[in-house]
């Protein structure tokens, strides 16, 4: 035991904010102007941190209780925050439909539904090509609004340094807006049947949604007749707690965005409250995994079909050395089709290890597809399929589905092909707004819910 200790402090004391410059470093840009970067991190170190360390260890505790089976994530948000797609509206219609997801499975499931959006941070974009070619033309790959420009011209592809100021401010106002949403009443249960989206508002879940809605109103209005009113009525009901999250990618960025945390002496990244290791830079002894490891933030972990058990092991032990529950989330990315046979072996030798983590399930990046129309899309079908898998392979491991990590949004796109509306193919350059990946529409995104919420209930009975 003592020896392990020893081990134990011996690693940490290897850590220092900056010390992935000595790794490899996969899907960092090569900016130019060296200076420019130098003075960039300079003015971040010197900004406010966008978020403390107190939410993030109150975001472990939930995230623990998710690893003992008492409570369910939804992550959800864009692929990419872009710089143009931003407003008051966007960063309102998300959180809405991300709160009514919420209320549909914390219905339905009779479970506590943890909340991160994929919002205020989530630029970076790791690359599976360095370049991309058009009509013969070849340019550097777009890599996020937070590093160069979606343009395809030779200019806008460089990296620019100056474009981490402007996401850090953007993050800061989304916070800003977040956080008012999330405490300032807009999340009051009271108010949940007008939470209706316009964009959802003449489909089945729309009428299962108000349904539902009725029946909460009904409760509270029976709480309300009880006595229970005003100041008595519990803070979980007139307010809800919301969290941000993104990739741990951009690594000058996050690592000026370190700081101690004064009650603690504990690093934190307060770019964001949760942090997770993307599928492309998720080797044990590169950069990003030895930035993250030192952080005290909750962290994430992408899990692609690749990973064999002896490699998660691996990993599992570096980021979360101490077995802390709340400490780390793995993020299966499977595909349709993979969850049982590629899943099953993970989450098996993770029990068998006796290892404490939550399991979540990203049926996004596994199902990528390229429409006949040439646009990127996903199948509505796949997404819900490898989310059914998900369940199924917990239900016959024993152990719990904790949650889902989606990217959606509030608004009325036509992305992935399916759904209620059945978009088809054809449909898709209607309203194609993505940055990176296409995402679950508001009307796909609730309809989700109501699968999850199904899947969660059978759990209970
Ligand atoms: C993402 O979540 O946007 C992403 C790139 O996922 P992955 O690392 O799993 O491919
Ligand atoms: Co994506």
């Amino acid at each position: 035991m003592a020896q392990e200790i020893k081990k134990e402090q011996n690693t940490m004391s290897d850590w220092t904010p900056d010390s992935w410059r000595s790794k490899e470093a996969l899907q960092l840009p090569n900016y130019p102007d060296q200076m420019k970067l130098r003075e960039t991190e300079e003015i971040i170190r010197a900004m406010p941190p966008l978020v403390f360390a107190g939410e993030a260890r109150r975001l472990k505790e939930h995230l623990g209780k998710v690893a003992k089976g008492e409570a369910f994530v939804l992550q959800g948000g864009d692929c990419a925050e872009s710089f143009a797609e931003f407003g008051a509206i966007k960063i309102r219609d998300t959180f809405r439909v991300l709160l009514q997801m919420a209320i549909v499975m914390t219905y339905g499931g009779s479970i506590p539904i943890v909340k991160m959006g994929r919002m205020a941070g989530q630029f970076a974009k790791p690359r599976s090509s360095d370049n991309e070619t058009k009509d013969g033309v070849t340019l550097p790959s777009y890599r996020g609004d937070i590093i160069n420009s979606l343009e395809f011209t030779e200019e806008a592809r460089i990296p620019s340094p100056k474009r981490m100021l402007r996401a850090y401010n953007q993050s800061a106002a989304t916070l800003n807006l977040l956080r008012a949403f999330a405490k300032g009443g807009y999340a009051d249960l009271h108010k949940i049947a007008k939470w209706q989206l316009d964009s959802t508002h003449n489909t089945a879940q729309a009428k299962r949604y108000e349904e539902l809605s009725e029946r909460i109103t009904d409760a509270l209005r029976f709480m309300e007749a009880c006595g229970i009113t005003g100041d008595q009525m519990p803070e979980v009901i007139r307010e809800t707690e919301f969290y941000t999250c993104h990739e741990a990618l951009l690594l000058p960025y996050e690592e000026a965005l370190v700081r101690t945390d004064s009650i603690t002496g504990d690093y934190y990244d307060c770019s964001a409250h949760f942090l997770w290791i993307g599928a492309r830079t998720n080797q044990a002894e590169n950069a990003q995994v030895e930035f993250v490891r030192g952080i005290k933030n909750p962290l994430g972990l992408k899990v692609p079909p690749g990973t064999s058990p002896d490699d998660l092991i691996r990993l599992i032990d570096t980021l979360n050395p101490e077995n802390e529950a709340g400490r780390l989330t793995l993020i299966a990315r499977m595909g349709a089709g993979n969850v049982v046979e590629k899943l099953s072996p993970l989450v098996r030798r993770v029990k068998e290890e006796g290892l404490t983590v939550a399991w979540v399930c990203d049926p996004m990046h596994g199902n990528v597809e390229t429409a006949e129309s040439g646009y990127k899309t996903r199948r509505f079908e796949n997404i819900l399929a490898e989310v059914n898998e998900f369940f199924d392979v917990h239900k016959a491991e024993g152990t719990h589905p904790g949650g889902v990590h989606l990217e959606m949004t509030g608004q009325d796109v036509t992305e992935c092909t399916g759904g209620l509306y059945d978009i088809k193919d054809e449909d898709l350059s209607n309203r194609y707004h993505t940055h990176c990946d296409p995402r679950l529409n508001a009307s796909q995104a609730l309809e989700m819910a109501f699968l999850i919420a199904d899947r969660l209930k059978e759990i209970r009975n």
